[in-house]
Parts: structure tokens; C-alpha cells; sequence
């Protein structure tokens, strides 16, 4: 059986992805200190997978605890999720940022090439293309300065990869660059689980529909889009997942590849306000609010390349993502009681 290591593991899309890598006949070993994760995705994946993975709790940025791992398992992929995520966040705080995603990233890399492990995935993003001029992206689309430090860390990450890779290393490298995964898996059993205030929507969405939070701050109704919010490419989380393991079938000759991972289609604040309320019979209470910094107006992929090169395609639409997270969140309500 293919072992497989798996940084950030018990992460948001790194425990769908443990569920997805399992169902494939792969071994999953978890590397992940829960610092945005905790113990309840964890039995949730037991639960799932019936214990079929092996979690090490530790902090990647540890160079020798990391080496450790290599030391006494043998890989023949590694999947690297275990990085912060929050734009906002990371305006905030830059250094833990760019401290946390640079550093693990190289020891990771590092690891790569010392223990000559055949294949390498990692968690890029969508921001490495900034504000785009035209809104729908290729992987080919110039890749322009984020506006974030958080999108900093992910443009600089690949460019570390690109550089890792001109030295004609001996492992094959994949980026997939996320446009926006929501949802959760349809058990209830493992979800978005933020630690404090959620910075992403969705989770804020169902976190406020279950009263946690009061209101919904949309940040800005004056973009220029149809209806003045920002426009973003939402895709199921266990569609993220299932492309990381299309991506450890995907055979190439050449070393390093990109590919968008999103669904093709935009889809407004507003828009998702209201497909929510649809799916829950809610109504969602949410105030207009400013502009966020860090925020692009409107992003989506073109997804032509990752369907006819890597053989994967989004199943599963925005709707069905909202009611997956939506059952999580009451699930999560029900346990807390
Ligand atoms: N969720 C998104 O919207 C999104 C979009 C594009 C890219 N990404 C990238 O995908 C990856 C996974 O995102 P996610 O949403 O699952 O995030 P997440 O925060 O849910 O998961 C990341 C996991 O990594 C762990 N972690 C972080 N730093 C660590 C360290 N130094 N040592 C050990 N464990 C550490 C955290 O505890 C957490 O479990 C990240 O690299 C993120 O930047 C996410």
C-alpha cells in the first residue's frame, strides 16, 4: 500500500482529503500539531476511515522532529497542506505568516530531496494570480503581486518550488492552486472547524445561522460587480480532496505542474447569502459593512486544463456544498449542547 504524508492532515481540507486517500487504498501518515484543528476531526476520520491512518503531532516548522518522521517511515508522496490561511489575518500578522507557510514549506522541500521521496503536492492558491484584468484565469494567466501577505507566502512558495525544481531535482512536483473550497463531508462527521472568529465566509455563514454569531458582515457592497459584492469560485471541499489523489495517479514528464482547482463559475457574497437561505429556509441576518483589506473584486478559474490533463472535474455544486456545511454545523451545535 502507497504511504503518504500528509502535512496539515487534520486541517479543513486536509482530513477530506485523508478520507478521499483512504477510499484510493492509500496510507495517510498525518503530520499536524492542531494548531488550527482539533481532536473532534480527528475521531471523525476514525471514524470514517476505521483508524486507517497514523497521526504524529508535531510542528512541521521543527526541522528535527520533522526529519524524524522520515527517519522511521518511508513516503512515497507527500501532500503539503499545513500553512495559516487567512488573508485578513495575515495583514495582521505577517511574520507568523510568512514564518510558518516559508519555513515549513522548506523544511518539507528539504525533506523532499534528502530522502528521495518520488512526489510532491502542494497547497497553492488562486491568490498567486492578485487582481486579475480578466476575471476568469488560466494556469497559464501571468501570476501578478498579491494583495496580501498570506498571498505572498503562496506566490513565493511556488517560486521557491520553481527554483527547487531548475536544479533538475528527482521528484515530481504538483501545484494545485484552490479557488475557494467549502462544504463539508455529507456524513457531518468532519467539516470547517476554525479555531476563534472564522475568517472565511462560509463558516461564518453557518456559524451565525446556528446564532454563534449575531449578524453577517458583508465587506463592501460598492465592487464593481452586479451586485457590488465580491465575486469568488466556490468549490466542495471532497472535489479539493478527490484532486489530490488524481494528482498522485497523475503521471508526467514534465517536473513540476499547475493546475486550478475550482468549478469554473463565479458566485457573488450576496449570491451565496441567498442560496444559503434556500437550502436552510433561514434567513440570514447580515449588515453591509467596508471594504476588507486584502480582498480582490472577482476571481474564477478556467478549469479546460485540469479536467483533460490531471482527469478531474468539480461533481458537486455550490447548493450541495452549503447544505454539507449547513449539517455540519448543526451536527457541531448538537455535540456542544
Ligand atoms: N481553505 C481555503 O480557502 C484555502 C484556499 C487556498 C489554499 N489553501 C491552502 O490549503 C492548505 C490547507 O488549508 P485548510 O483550509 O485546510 O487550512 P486549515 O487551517 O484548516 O489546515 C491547516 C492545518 O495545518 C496545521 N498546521 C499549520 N501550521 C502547522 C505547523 N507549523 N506544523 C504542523 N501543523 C501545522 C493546522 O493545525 C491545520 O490543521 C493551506 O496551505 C492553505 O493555505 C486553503
Amino acid at each position: 500500500m502507497k504511504q503518504v504524508l500528509v502535512t496539515g492532515g487534520a486541517g479543513y481540507i486536509g482530513s477530506h482529503t485523508i478520507v478521499s486517500l483512504v477510499e484510493q487504498g492509500f496510507y495517510p501518515i498525518i503530520v499536524d500539531d492542531l494548531r488550527n484543528s482539533s481532536r473532534v476531526i480527528l475521531d471523525g476520520l476514525a471514524e470514517l476511515t476505521v483508524d486507517r491512518f497514523l497521526f504524529i503531532p508535531i510542528d512541521i516548522c521543527d526541522k528535527e522532529a520533522l526529519f524524524r518522521v522520515f527517519d522511521d517511515h518511508t513516503f512515497d508522496a507527500i501532500i503539503h497542506f499545513a500553512a495559516y490561511k487567512s488573508v485578513g489575518e495575515s495583514c495582521e500578522v505577517p511574520l507568523q505568516y510568512y514564518q510558518n507557510n516559508l519555513i515549513g514549506l522548506m523544511n518539507v522541500l528539504e525533506a523532499c530531496s534528502r530522502y528521495s521521496i518520488p512526489k510532491f503536492v502542494f497547497s497553492s492558491s488562486c491568490t498567486v494570480y492578485g487582481e486579475p484584468d480578466q476575471k476568469q484565469v488560466y494556469e497559464t494567466t501571468p501570476k501578478r503581486l498579491p494583495e496580501s501577505p498570506y498571498g505572498f507566502t503562496k506566490w513565493m512558495g511556488e517560486q521557491i518550488i520553481e527554483d527547487v525544481h531548475r536544479n533538475s531535482v528527482p521528484f515530481q512536483t504538483i501545484c494545485l492552486r484552490y479557488f475557494n473550497p467549502i462544504g463539508a463531508h455529507p456524513s457531518g462527521l468532519i467539516g470547517e472547524l476554525p479555531v476563534g472568529i472564522p475568517n472565511n465566509l462560509l463558516p461564518y455563514i453557518t456559524q451565525t445561522a446556528a446564532g454563534i454569531r449575531s449578524h453577517l458582515t458583508v465587506f463592501g457592497n460598492d465592487y464593481p460587480t452586479p451586485d457590488g459584492t465580491c465575486i469568488r469560485d466556490y468549490v466542495h471541499v471532497n472535489d479539493v480532496a478527490d484532486a489530490h489523489v488524481r494528482a498522485l495517479l497523475f503521471t508526467s514528464e514534465n517536473p513540476l505542474s499547475v493546475f486550478n482547482i475550482g468549478t469554473g463559475k463565479g458566485t457573488s457574497v450576496l449570491e451565496m447569502i441567498q442560496y444559503f437561505n434556500e437550502v436552510s429556509g433561514m434567513d440570514l441576518p447580515y449588515h453591509i459593512g467596508s471594504r476588507r483589506a486584502g480582498d480582490i473584486t472577482e476571481i474564477f478559474a478556467n478549469v479546460s486544463y485540469s479536467n483533460a490533463t490531471l482527469g478531474w472535474r468539480a461533481k458537486r455544486n455550490v447548493k450541495e456544498a452549503l447544505n454539507d456545511a449547513w449539517n455540519w454545523e448543526k451536527r457541531q451545535a448538537k455535540s456542544n449542547d
